[in-house]
C-alpha cells in the first residue's frame, strides 16, 4: 500500500485509459488458444517430473475447457463475492494427490512463469487463495486430506487439505477425552488455518493451534519436500503463524493433542440494549479475559429489530471445560450482569460442543458424521475485518458503539476474549504477536443478494464502523489477525515498492515479528515466487523503496456487476 507522499498528482496515461476500456477477463486471462498451449506445456512438464504418463494425470490438471473446471473451481470458493461470472479465473487448476504432484506443480508453474495460488479449504475471507488480477494457476490441496490420530503418542498428522471438522471427527473416533484447539467452523482447511495461527474456543486454556505444532512438511520453491529438521527452525517458525503462502506449499502438520474433560458445558445468554446489554458488554471486558481459563465467553453484538424497534442484541456464547454447576456458581460471583442460570446450560461431550458451536442446537442428537461433510460450493457473500483491544472500552463508548451499529443497520461485531494461556506465550514464540491483548474484534457482515450495489453498501458499513472504532483499539500499529484476511489494510503488487507496501499490512498482522518473517522469506524464496496480495515481501527492494516512488496500488471492487482492478499511478515531485 502506498502512503500518500506530500506532493503528488494522479496522472492518467494512455495505457491506463486502455486498461479501463478492456474487460478484466481480457487482462487477466490468456486467450483460449494460448490457454491450451499453457495447459499442454504444463501437462508435459508435470508428466515428466512425476514420471507418470499424461493419461494418468489428466484427472489432476484442469484446463478451462475441461467440463469439470467450473465445479472444481467453485467447490472451495467460500465467499460468494468471488464466485461470479466476472471473477478472474485461473488458467489451470491442479489438484495433486501426492507430495510428488505438489513438487511438480511448483516446479512447472515456476518454469512457465505463472503465479501459483495455493488453496486448502478456500476460507480466505478475501479470496486470496483463488483469485488474482494476473494470469495464475490454482494449486488445490483438497485431495491431500489424510488425518491420522495416534492416541498412544498423543499426536496427530493433519494434512493441509483436511478440514477442521475431519480433524475433530478423527480424534473423536479414537478418544472422548482428547481434543485439538482450533477454529469453530468445520469446513476451514488445515493448510490456511494453521499456517496463519488458528484459534478456537479453547484458546484461553490452550492458546493457538500453532502452539501445538511439533513438525511440518513443506514443498519449497525448488520443489523439495522438507520436514522440520531439513527446513530448519527459522522456516518452521515462519509457517506456524506467518502464513504458508509466502514460503511454500505446506503439506501438513504434526500436532500434539490436548486433554478435554468427558463432560463440558455450553451456554448462550442474550440481552438487548434496553435491558442490560450495555452493562453486560462493559463488564464482560473485565471478566471474559480474566476469568477461569476453562471458560471461553464469546460476545456477539448485532443490530436487530425487535418489536418493530431498532436495537442491539448482545449474546454471550460460551464453552466451559467443566460441569454446569461449577460455571453457574463461578459467574454468579464474577459476572452477575450476565444472569446465567443452570437452565441456560447444556452438558455434553467436547465433540458435541464442537457441533453446538457450529450452530447445531440439538448437538447431542446430531450424527457426528456431519463433520465429514464438506458442503461444497455453498457460500454467502461476506466481509470481515479485525482489531485488537488492549484497554477496556469505557461504558459511554459502548453506548455510542451501539448507537452507531443501529445507524449502520447490518454489520455485527464478535469479541473474542484472550488472557489465560494466550498471555503466557512470548510474543515472538510464533509469528502471531497479539498475545497480550484483552480481546480481538471481528467485524462481520454476511448477505445473500448478488448485487454490486448492496455489496458496496455493506463494505462501506464495515469501513465506517472500523473507522468509528479507531479510538478504542490498538494503535501504532493498529493490529489485525492474519487469518481474518482484509485487503483494506494494504496490498502488495510486488513491484519496486514491495517491501514498503508489505510493511503496511505486515506490521499490522505481525508486529515486530514482521522483520524476522522478511529475513526468512528473503533467504528461502529470494525470487518471490510464492506471493499473493498480502504475502511477506523480500528484503531485496527494502532500501530503494525507503523514498516514495512511482508505483501501483490495486483494489478489488465490483461495479455494475463486473469485478475490476482499479490502478492508480502516482508520480512524486
Ligand atoms: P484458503 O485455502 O483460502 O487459504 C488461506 C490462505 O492460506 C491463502 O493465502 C492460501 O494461499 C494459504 N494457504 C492455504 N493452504 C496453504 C498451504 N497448504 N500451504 C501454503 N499456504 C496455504 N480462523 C480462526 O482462527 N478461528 C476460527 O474459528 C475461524 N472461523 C472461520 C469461519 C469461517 C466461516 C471462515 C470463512 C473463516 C474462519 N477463520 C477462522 C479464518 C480461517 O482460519 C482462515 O480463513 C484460514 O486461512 C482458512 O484456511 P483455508 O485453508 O480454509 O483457506
Amino acid at each position: 500500500m502506498l502512503t500518500t507522499p506530500p506532493r503528488t498528482f494522479v496522472s492518467v496515461p494512455f495505457f491506463f485509459l486502455l486498461f479501463f476500456s478492456l474487460p478484466l477477463s481480457s487482462l487477466s486471462q490468456p486467450s483460449p488458444s494460448s490457454s491450451n498451449s499453457v495447459y499442454n506445456s504444463f501437462l508435459k512438464c508435470f508428466s515428466e517430473k512425476t514420471k507418470s504418463p499424461q493419461s494418468q494425470i489428466t484427472d489432476n490438471v484442469f484446463s478451462q475447457s475441461n467440463p469439470s473446471f467450473s465445479s472444481v473451481l467453485r467447490a472451495y470458493i467460500r465467499n460468494a463475492r468471488f464466485n461470479t461470472s466476472s471473477t478472474p479465473k485461473p488458467t489451470i487448476i491442479i489438484t495433486p494427490r501426492s507430495e510428488s504432484h505438489v513438487s511438480a506443480a511448483v516446479t512447472c508453474s515456476k518454469t512457465l512463469n505463472f503465479l501459483l495460488k495455493i488453496r486448502s479449504g478456500g476460507h480466505d475471507y478475501d479470496g486470496l487463495s483463488y483469485i488474482s488480477d494476473k494470469p495464475f494457476f490454482i494449486l488445490d490441496l483438497s485431495n491431500i486430506r489424510d488425518v491420522s490420530v495416534d492416541i498412544a503418542s498423543n499426536s496427530a498428522w493433519l494434512s493441509a487439505g483436511a478440514t477442521l471438522g475431519e480433524v475433530y471427527y478423527r480424534i473423536w473416533e479414537k478418544s472422548k477425552v482428547h481434543g485439538f484447539p482450533a477454529g469453530v467452523c468445520p469446513t476451514v482447511g488445515v493448510g490456511g488455518h494453521l499456517s496463519g495461527g488458528g484459534y478456537g474456543n479453547m484458546l484461553r486454556k490452550f492458546g493457538l493451534s500453532v502452539d501445538y505444532v511439533e513438525d511440518a512438511k513443506i514443498v519449497d520453491v525448488n520443489g523439495r519436500v522438507l520436514d522440520r529438521k531439513s527446513m530448519g527452525e527459522d522456516l518452521f517458525w515462519a509457517i506456524t503463524g506467518g502464513g504458508g503462502g509466502s514460503y511454500g506449499v505446506v503439506l501438513g502438520y504434526k500436532v500434539k493433542l490436548v486433554p478435554v474433560p468427558p463432560i463440558v458445558t455450553v451456554f448462550r445468554v442474550e440481552q438487548y440494549m434496553d435491558s442490560g446489554a450495555v452493562d453486560m458488554v462493559y463488564k464482560w471486558q473485565s471478566v471474559g479475559p480474566k476469568t477461569d481459563r476453562n471458560l471461553f465467553m464469546r460476545m456477539l453484538i448485532q443490530p436487530v429489530t425487535r418489536k418493530k424497534v431498532k436495537t442491539v442484541r448482545a449474546s454471550v456464547v460460551a464453552l466451559f471445560l467443566g460441569r454446569a454447576d461449577e460455571v453457574v456458581a463461578l459467574l454468579r460471583k464474577e459476572f452477575p450482569e450476565l444472569g446465567l442460570k443452570k437452565e441456560n446450560c447444556t452438558e455434553m461431550t467436547w465433540f458435541q460442543s464442537a457441533l453446538w458451536w457450529d450452530n447445531r442446537v440439538n448437538a447431542t442428537q446430531v450424527d457426528p458424521k456431519v463433520f465429514l461433510d464438506r458442503n461444497l460450493d455453498t457460500a454467502s457473500f461476506g466481509k470481515r475485518k479485525s482489531d485488537y483491544v488492549a484497554t477496556a472500552i469505557p461504558r459511554n463508548g459502548i453506548e455510542s458503539l451501539f448507537k452507531k451499529m443501529i445507524e449502520l443497520g447490518k454489520i455485527g461485531l464478535v469479541f473474542n476474549p484472550y488472557g489465560g494461556k494466550m498471555a503466557e506465550v512470548a510474543v515472538n514464540a510464533t509469528p502471531f504477536p497479539h498475545r497480550n491483548k484483552l480481546f480481538k474484534i471481528q467485524y462481520s457482515v454476511n448477505w445473500k443478494e448478488n448485487s454490486a450495489e448492496i455489496e458496496k453498501g455493506y463494505l462501506n458499513q464495515a469501513k465506517v464502523l472500523y473507522s468509528f472504532m479507531t479510538g478504542f483499539v490498538s494503535k501504532n500499529p493498529r493490529s489485525a489477525y492474519f487469518n481474518y484476511r482484509d485487503v483494506d489494510i494494504g496490498v502488495n503488487d510486488h513491484g519496486v515498492n514491495s517491501y514498503k507496501e508489505g510493511e503496511v499490512y505486515g506490521r499490522k498482522y505481525f508486529g515486530e515479528n514482521f522483520d524476522r518473517l522478511v529475513k526468512i522469506k528473503t533467504a528461502v524464496d529470494p525470487g518471490n515466487f510464492f506471493r499473493n496480495e498480502q504475502s511477506i515481501p523480500t528484503l531485496k527492494n527494502a532500501k530503494e523503496t525507503l523514498l516514495p516512488e512511482p508505483g501501483k496500488a490495486k483494489r478489488w471492487s465490483r461495479a455494475g456487476g463486473a469485478t475490476v482492478v482499479a490502478t492508480v499511478v502516482l508520480h512524486v515531485f
